[in-house]
């Protein structure tokens, strides 16, 4: 059966901060999500301006990158030997002293939101209106898995157990919250951590993990290694299959998944992997919304979300409508493109230049194509692109079934609503999955069959917020995964669990 995501109780909608204010203390009843910036007051902006204006010089994280860079193996052999030896007295600091860390870390993340914001947008070309929500996921990881393994240390009958040195590699599309979630997430079952942020994002996670370092997480708990190469390079093949190693948690690429299954046959990895995700628009939709909803669930960060909307599929009259189509070009339109440093781009550059088969998505029709808005190269590079939208992509064609992660979206069409949710289930990833509709038995009618881990009704589909809509992929978008991030399951999921002693 799925796992849905919408928990039974769910908190209100994120509050707004003034960001020039001091920061309202954290909870101390339990879990509330953490606010997000909000751009409409004049104090903020200001505050978003000056980061705006340190980004294109800055140089945060090359310290902590150079002080801590492990190049060779025998500084991997080293790294993993410290680890492992530090995490007996993290462990025995127990749910509760590590929480404190944990609840302190958020607070942490938070004291250094604009230094985040500055090296994500330094080093990943990430906007503000990007980088922000993503620094308050960090955040409500932090807070959210420091109570959850509260919780988890007092169930009855059962006793958890850490399962030791757990080597994190997160990708450089969400540079801070995804090292981050994996990171606290061990971090609060007791485990140390190895983290290998990726390449393209390096200085990123290294400001993270300074962070951790900074709010009570021992250096030798928590090491910060970097290659030269891919986490799959032969390197990462060392640190990944060592028998010391009790969890690998990767996100990425379904094929990086395989490999690293490839080092080590018992190798107990969790990981988050890739998306071909679609939104469906039905005729009962408020169309207006579903456009500016795939709109920003195409193109937010130029595509570069394993959660993003690549496909849209219009139904029965929508199939047909020029108003959806107008609205989808309009709000596309609207996205400048360009550098972060400019406060008026939405669209940032890509994390290099566009080659192989997004290169070929972004230039080549395949048989029924039309573009109804043509993609555009703004730099010789070929990093900067104004997105593009085809029309009439047919079901079977590469285009259907292959993730570009780029600014490119396709729109396919189906006489009925079934036909739509075969559309999206013949593909082979099941991570985020839409639905506009406003008719009850509709939105039943897809709940019921959809075969995705997030799914989201009259909603984008990407930006899963912590306990709300927690995180997690279904078919070839996990792999050895069953609970999701920044849910009630996933530190169960990260641990090992004996029956509690009998105590007489
Ligand atoms: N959690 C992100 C999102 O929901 C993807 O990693 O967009």
């Amino acid at each position: 059966a799925s796992v849905r995501s919408v928990p039974a109780e769910v908190p209100g909608p994120n509050r707004i901060q003034d960001r020039t204010a001091p920061a309202a203390p954290a909870p101390t009843d339990g879990f509330e999500n953490t606010p997000d910036t909000d751009p409409s007051l004049a104090a903020n902006r200001a505050w978003g301006d000056a980061i705006r204006a340190r980004m294109a010089g800055s140089t945060l994280g090359d310290d902590t990158v150079a002080a801590n860079t492990l190049s060779t193996p025998e500084q991997v052999d080293a790294a993993i030997a410290a680890a492992v030896s530090a995490g007996e007295a993290w462990r025995a600091l127990g749910a509760e002293g590590r929480a404190a860390i944990l609840h302190k870390a958020g607070d942490v993340l938070e004291a250094r939101r604009a230094e985040l914001l500055e090296v994500m947008g330094s080093e990943a070309g990430k906007v503000i209106e990007q980088g922000d929500p993503e620094v308050s996921e960090a955040i409500d990881f932090a807070h959210y898995y420091a109570e959850s393994a509260k919780k988890l240390a007092h169930v009855d009958g059962a006793e958890m157990h850490a399962v030791g040195l757990t080597v994190v590699t997160p990708p450089w599309n969400f540079p801070v919250a995804i090292p981050a979630g994996s990171t606290l997430s061990a971090l609060a079952t007791g485990s140390p951590v190895i983290i290998k942020p990726a390449r393209q994002a390096r200085r990123s996670g290294a400001v993270m993990v300074e962070a951790l370092w900074e709010a009570g997480v021992p250096r030798e708990v928590l090491q910060y290694v970097q290659f030269d190469g891919p986490a799959r390079s032969d390197l990462g093949a060392k640190l990944v299959s060592d028998p010391a190693v009790g969890r690998v948690i990767l996100t990425g690429g379904y094929e990086t998944a395989e490999l690293f299954r490839g080092f080590r046959q018992d190798l107990p990895l969790l990981a988050e992997t890739s998306g071909k995700n679609a939104i469906i628009v039905t005729p009962s939709a408020d169309l207006d919304l579903a456009a500016k909803d795939v709109a920003y669930a195409a193109f937010g960060h130029a595509g570069q979300k394993c959660s993003a909307a690549s496909l849209v599929v219009l139904v029965g009259s929508a199939a047909t409508s020029e108003r959806f189509r107008r609205q989808l070009v309009d709000a596309v339109r609207a996205y400048d493109v360009g550098s972060p440093v400019d406060g008026s781009n939405r669209i940032g550059p890509l994390i290099g230049p566009a080659e192989g088969k997004l290169l070929g998505a972004l230039t080549t029709l395949h048989a029924g194509e039309s573009w109804l808005l043509q993609p555009e190269k703004l730099d010789d590079a070929g990093q900067l692109w104004r997105p593009g939208i085809r029309d009439g992509v047919r079901r079977g064609s590469e285009f259907h079934r292959v993730e570009y992660f780029g600014p490119v979206l396709g729109i396919m069409t189906a006489d009925s609503l079934a036909e739509a949710i075969d559309i999206v289930n013949d593909i082979d990833y099941g991570l985020t999955s839409g639905l506009h509709s406003l008719d009850e038995d509709e939105i039943q009618q897809w709940l019921a069959s959809i075969q995705a881990g997030n799914v989201y009704v009259n909603r984008g589909t990407t930006g899963a917020i912590v306990q709300r809509q927690p995180f997690g992929g279904w078919k070839k978008a996990a792999v050895g995964a069953g609970s999701k991030a920044g849910g009630p399951n996933y530190l169960v999921g990260l641990s090992e669990w004996t029956d509690a002693p009998v105590t007489t």
